[in-house]
């Protein structure tokens, strides 16, 4: 670079108005190298696309070109394999990509930022990134689905309380509690797509904040780079990160999901519950206590999500206050989103490896729906078939079981005399509402837990994630 070389003062890249060299301090303040490197892939990829398209337009010479990407795939392979001497006096990966290509090819390297600027390139550099972060997240979210339709379909038919207000509600099948953590996560899938689809737009040729008036071919770099729209105004593509907002919070949900899921681990592998054990592989012990086993693992991706909530809040306000356009406030994006990554997706993979090795105690579970009315609605259900107005069958049913509580004994304990007492609409038939098999059963609704419904369910499911039952 020739013209650096006479210069008095800065020796930054944008360095040719300043007099004086930088504050080491400000340097260190400044810098984002330190996270930012992980973006080195997808830089470079914006790079060589954004080269190739200065050539085609006769901005710089076909053997310019050639060297930049000859360069950029060296610089690329460097950092790849550890041997990049990443430097905080140059700020950021941007900056590091492009010093290190001029220092290793001259002159070319100087001309790849012609007609771009480093807040359309930040900008590019996080859509690319995050497309393959939602592709990641995706397969995770579908392992984890495949590990509930797994459990599903080997505990198809088990009974286990369901609970309303933590306390138990009515019988419902183990598989159907499952599913609905499946469902959950396929919801997370769904948004994940969705967000992708503002993701996958082509940021790069805003340049600064208005665009240039050189002879730029942004089509050609979308086409290059798979994004099926260009966005529209210069000055919002610069100033906008609602992609990554909406990505931490697609991020937040799925952790507050799995957060849920963990907070019933945790109960259901207490002593109280004892509904599951979970394998001793992902379970730690009590430096003090010989005979603890805790599930630790749920506890943590449980206290992780408020973690992942805080990287939301942190960037959300961050951006409220930003006037039009770039500032570099938007700098700090960056290190609540990949925290965030990082944590949702080690705490999928741990989840579905975890869930693999469970043990399900199916007669605990089946035990635990006896002795607590579960099958109350279904004696009230009864008695509205009878054409019972459904306020007075709720009357009725409760009213035996106050009874059963007074006499110590199980709806289906009493004979049909001491139930006629109650209503002489019931006949001998009540006995099968009252078992919680006939009252699983007898859910029909679509997407109620008869059997035959979760079996559709759960067949629809495996049918999705192209599993075989
Ligand atoms: N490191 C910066 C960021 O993450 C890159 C863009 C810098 N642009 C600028 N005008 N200083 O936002």
């Amino acid at each position: 670079m020739s013209d650096s070389q006479h210069k008095p003062g800065s020796d930054k890249l944008w360095g040719g108005r300043f007099s004086e060299q930088a504050a080491a301090s400000l340097e260190a303040f400044t810098a984002s190298i330190q996270y930012d490197f992980r973006l080195y892939h997808h830089d470079i990829m914006g790079s060589k696309a954004h080269a190739r398209m200065l050539a085609q337009q006769g901005l710089i010479t076909p053997e310019e070109n050639e060297s930049i990407q000859r360069g950029l795939d060296e610089i690329e392979e460097e950092i790849r394999a550890g041997r990049f001497q990443f430097r905080q006096d140059l700020e950021d990966i941007h900056m590091n990509i492009e010093s290190a290509l001029t220092a290793r090819i001259g002159e070319a390297g100087a001309r790849l930022h012609t007609g771009r600027s480093r807040n359309d390139q930040i900008n590019l550099d996080m859509r690319l990134f995050l497309r393959d972060e939602c592709a990641t997240l995706d397969q995770l979210l579908a392992d984890l689905q495949a590990c509930f339709a797994r459990l599903a379909r080997k505990h198809l038919g088990a009974i286990m309380p369901g609970y309303t207000h933590m306390q138990r509600a009515q019988p419902v099948l183990l598989s159907h509690h499952l599913l609905a953590y499946a469902a959950m996560f396929g919801r997370d899938r769904e948004r994940l797509a969705d967000c992708a689809r503002r993701i996958n737009v082509l940021s790069l040729g805003a340049a600064a904040l208005a665009g240039t008036g050189l002879p730029l071919d942004r089509t050609q770099v979308a086409k290059e780079l798979g994004f099926p729209k260009i966005s529209e105004n210069s000055m919002d593509t610069v100033a906008d990160r609602d992609f990554v907002l909406e990505t931490l919070f697609c991020l937040d949900l799925i952790q507050l999901h799995l957060s849920r899921l963990s907070e019933e681990l945790v109960l259901w592998s207490s002593k109280e519950f004892a509904f599951v054990r979970i394998g001793d592989r992902y379970c730690t012990g009590s430096s003090l206590m010989p005979q603890k086993k805790n599930p630790d693992i749920p506890e943590l991706v449980r206290g992780k999500s408020g973690r992942v909530t805080g990287a939301l809040i942190s960037l959300l306000t961050t951006m409220k206050g930003l006037p039009l356009t770039y500032n570099r406030d938007l700098q700090e994006d960056k290190e609540p989103l990949f925290d965030a990554l990082d944590t949702v997706k080690a705490s999928l993979a741990i989840t579905a490896e975890m869930l693999d090795d469970t043990v399900f105690d199916v007669d605990r579970m089946r035990a635990a729906t006896e002795g607590g009315f579960m099958t109350a609605t279904d004696l009230a259900d009864y008695l509205v078939k009878k054409n019972l107005p459904f306020r007075q069958a709720h009357g009725v049913a409760g009213r035996i079981v106050a009874r059963c509580q007074e006499l110590g004994c199980e709806l289906a304990d009493l004979s049909l005399e001491e139930m006629r007492a109650f209503s002489p609409l019931i006949g001998s038939d009540v006995y099968e509402s009252l078992s919680v098999e006939g009252s699983v059963n007898s859910r029909t609704t679509l997407g109620g837990t008869a059997q035959f419904r979760v079996e559709e369910a759960l067949s629809a499911l495996e049918q999705q994630l192209g599993i075989q039952p």
